[in-house]
């Protein structure tokens, strides 16, 4: 099947080394994440309550996202488009950031976006990155990887992806938000973010992007 299942926590690298993995290998990439915040942007965008899961969960349900590959080198590793707008970069404004993980939480939303996320898997020769790929979204993954980092070192890194767009950061911020997210996304009932038992864990603290790209191929020809 071909199918690599990146896991992780907030800013741990996986979207950077995920993309660049399957560039290597010939695979398609694809970012969960971006389905979770593209549901969060139009739920906002519609001026949904966060709260209301019923009406979040509809969304997850009947607005169709597309994730593409890029389109436009401008750092990004896919095209996401809703409602024929494209939502790249809007969809990572903290305003997204501090809702994403409560809508992630609801189950309408999971059972709709990893249907979706377990159809793309299955057909192979990809790499897919996210929370519950190895774990629940596609379990028979022919190699798991669970890449983690401190969260000082994904709060710098969150905070230098930022300040590159030319965008304000203020990194204390950015850390205690990083803090949040690990918390809702790890104490959840539903897929909560853990490593699958044969996962191989990678700690990236003191390894940089290329190390991490290196040791995900060695471990794939197993
Ligand atoms: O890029 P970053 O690590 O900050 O986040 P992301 O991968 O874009 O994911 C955003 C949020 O979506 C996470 O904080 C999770 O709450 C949720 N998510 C999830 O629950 N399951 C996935 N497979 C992927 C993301």
């Amino acid at each position: 099947m071909n199918t690599i299942a990146i896991d992780g926590p907030a800013a741990s690298g996986k979207s950077t080394v995920g993309s660049k993995v399957a560039n290597a290998l010939g695979y398609l990439f694809f970012d969960t994440g971006v389905m979770y915040r593209a549901v969060t942007w139009t739920a906002l965008k519609h001026k949904v309550n966060i709260s209301d899961e019923g009406a979040v969960s509809a969304i997850a349900k009947d607005i169709p996202i597309d994730v593409q590959p890029p389109s436009t080198d401008d750092g990004r590793s896919s095209d996401v488009v809703v409602e024929g707008e494209d939502i790249t970069w809007a969809c990572r404004k903290p305003e997204v950031d501090a809702n994403v993980s409560a809508v992630a939480s609801y189950a309408g939303v999971r059972a709709a976006l990893s249907e979706q996320q377990r159809r793309i898997g299955l057909r192979g020769k990809v790499v897919m990155v996210g929370r519950d790929i190895g774990t629940v979204v596609i379990p028979e993954a022919n190699l798991k990887v669970y890449l983690d980092a401190s969260a000082e070192e994904r709060a710098k890194r969150r905070y230098d992806e930022i300040i590159a767009r030319g965008e304000d950061a203020d990194y204390a911020e950015i850390l205690t938000k990083v803090k949040e997210r690990d918390h809702v996304d790890s104490t959840r009932a539903l897929s909560p973010l853990r490593p699958a038992d044969d996962a191989v864990i990678i700690d990236s603290d003191n390894l940089d992007i290329n190390q991490v790209i290196e040791k995900i191929l060695a471990l794939n020809t197993r």
